[in-house]
């Protein structure tokens, strides 16, 4: 794929992606529009990488969220087109290797594109089953919109619970987080706003 056409999926990830932020009527989610809306528009190319993280997308698209369904397809559908990505290496040691065997996202606004924002961080995030995301914070205000599958939330102090799709999880600046999934795979949609939008998250000392 040329790089011209990329732009043009990118575009349409992009348009599909903020549709369903703008519809969305979570309180969590509002402050987030604003951001979403007044964005910089400039597009770098950012060239499709691989993970098998993205299997997982393809096997849960007959089950999103009817909100998420037009931009859950359409995801699927250029998944191989898409850059995905880890935030973590096995040499940090923060995060084990059932997570970097089968998670990954794909993020279409923030710092390093394809749409450049330093306000608002979106995307796609990816987990296998049987992953534990351990507890970790960042400066960012964070909200996650479980489009399919679902996983068992820490956040702060709130009660554990577990969050499927449709539901959404919403971590202030700074507050500790993580979670893990059971049978099911989790797919998320996330948005981060207020803080470096690429800062690596950092983690408890267990
Ligand atoms: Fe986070």
């Amino acid at each position: 794929m040329m790089a011209n056409d990329r732009q043009a999926v990118q575009q349409a990830l992009l348009d599909a992606l903020i549709g369903f932020i703008l519809d969305h009527g979570h309180r969590d989610v509002q402050p987030f529009k604003e951001d979403l809306q007044n964005w910089g528009k400039d597009w770098v190319d950012v060239p499709p990488a691989h993970l098998p993280a993205k299997e997982w997308l393809v096997r849960l698209a007959a089950s999103a969220s009817p909100d998420s369904e037009r931009m859950f397809r359409l995801f699927e559908q250029h998944c191989d087109d898409l850059c995905w990505e880890q935030s973590y290496t096995r040499e940090d040691g923060v995060v084990g290797e059932d997570m970097l065997r089968a998670y990954g996202f794909t993020e279409i606004v923030g710092k390093q594109g394809p749409f450049l924002s330093e306000r608002v961080r979106s995307g796609i995030g990816v987990w296998g089953p049987h992953i534990t995301y351990p507890i970790h914070r960042h400066r960012a205000e964070e909200v996650y919109i479980v489009l399919a599958g679902s996983a068992v939330f820490t956040v702060g102090d709130r009660p554990v619970r577990e969050h499927g799709r449709g539901e959404v999880v919403h971590v202030q600046s700074m507050m500790p987080h993580g979670f893990r999934t059971r049978e099911d795979p989790l797919v998320i949609c996330y948005l981060w706003r207020n803080g470096d939008l690429r800062e690596i998250s950092t983690f408890d000392v267990p």
